[in-house]
């Protein structure tokens, strides 16, 4: 049997397990280790998954560990695990590692483990948190097909994931997925507040933009058809609907998405060069 470690019981340890246990994952399969007790107690009630203090605990209770912990404690955390391998404490090299932490790459991780392990480096969105996530994977050359399977039936249990062939990628995943919830949530609050300035109330406008916003991504997501073509569909010659749009491109919305996306890779990059310890 699969088990799997969580080093840190945050936000998207939290997401990842809700998502496992939902898809049927043995909770007691399942190990969350948290320096403070709020968090991994919760997880244990809501769950049932076992849940500790000692990362080095967890380590050695699974084959899979995630390393779910903010970007600058991870090589603190992977530096205690190798320790606790080179004092014989616990044994790590048959364990696969998964990274969910943004800006740390698989070098870094394999050097802070003290070892050419094999390390999965996944970019989760929040949206895992009600099982529409979009992950992008990268594996280590040292990853086995086997181990691959498991850390993709990991992320899919909080949503979809596609592969990347190369590590840099998980940038332009991070533009195109990691951030970009909070791209559709900022025209959503313009869109609200404009509702407003109409004269709808504060859950009037709410709900009408939510509801809009939720058909729209069903539109698309039902339909096998381009994106464009669902727009063209319901924009007739002359009508509202092609007036409102012709703003959005006169007024350079193409553009701007491609300046946001490409300023979200440029500080993905600036991350990776800032944020690991060593
Ligand atoms: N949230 C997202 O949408 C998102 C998206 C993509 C990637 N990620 C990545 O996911 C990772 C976790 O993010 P998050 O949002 O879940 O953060 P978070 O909610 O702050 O969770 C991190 C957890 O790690 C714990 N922790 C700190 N030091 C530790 C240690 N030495 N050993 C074990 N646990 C430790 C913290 O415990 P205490 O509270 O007790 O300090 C906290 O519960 C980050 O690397 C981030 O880049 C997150």
């Amino acid at each position: 049997m699969i088990k799997i470690a969580f080093i840190g019981a945050g936000n998207m340890a939290r997401a990842i397990i809700i998502g496992l246990v939902k898809s049927g994952v043995a909770p007691q399969s399942i190990m969350v280790a948290n320096p403070s007790s709020q968090k991994r107690l919760a997880l244990a009630e809501d769950f049932g998954v076992q849940q500790t203090n000692d990362n080095i605990a967890a380590a050695e209770f699974a084959n899979v560990i995630v390393l779910s912990v903010k970007p600058h404690f991870i090589s603190d955390v992977c530096q205690q695990i190798a320790t606790a391998h080179v004092n014989k404490v616990i044994d790590i090299k048959d364990k696969t590692f998964i990274s969910v932490a943004a800006g740390t790459t698989v070098a870094q991780i394999q050097q802070a483990l003290n070892g050419n392990y094999p390390v999965i480096r996944v970019m989760p969105n929040t949206p895992s948190q009600v099982g529409l996530g979009m992950s992008g994977l990268f594996a280590s050359a040292e990853v086995s097909d086997a181990e691959k399977a498991v850390s993709e039936k990991l992320m899919n249990a909080v949503g979809k994931s596609i592969w990347l062939q190369t590590e840099a990628q998980i940038d332009d995943i991070i533009a195109v997925a990691g951030s970009a919830p909070a791209y559709f949530f900022l025209f959503m609050e313009a869109m609200e507040k404009q509702a407003q300035q109409l004269g709808f109330n504060a859950q009037e406008s709410r709900m009408l933009v939510e509801q809009t916003a939720l058909g729209a991504a069903q539109m698309v997501a039902q339909n096998n058809i381009p994106i464009s073509q669902l727009r063209e569909n319901v924009t007739s010659k002359g009508g509202t609907t092609q007036a409102a749009l012709k703003q959005f491109t006169d007024d350079g919305l193409e553009t701007l998405v491609a300046n946001a996306m490409n300023a979200a890779i440029m500080r993905a990059k600036e991350m990776a060069k800032l944020e690991p310890r060593n």
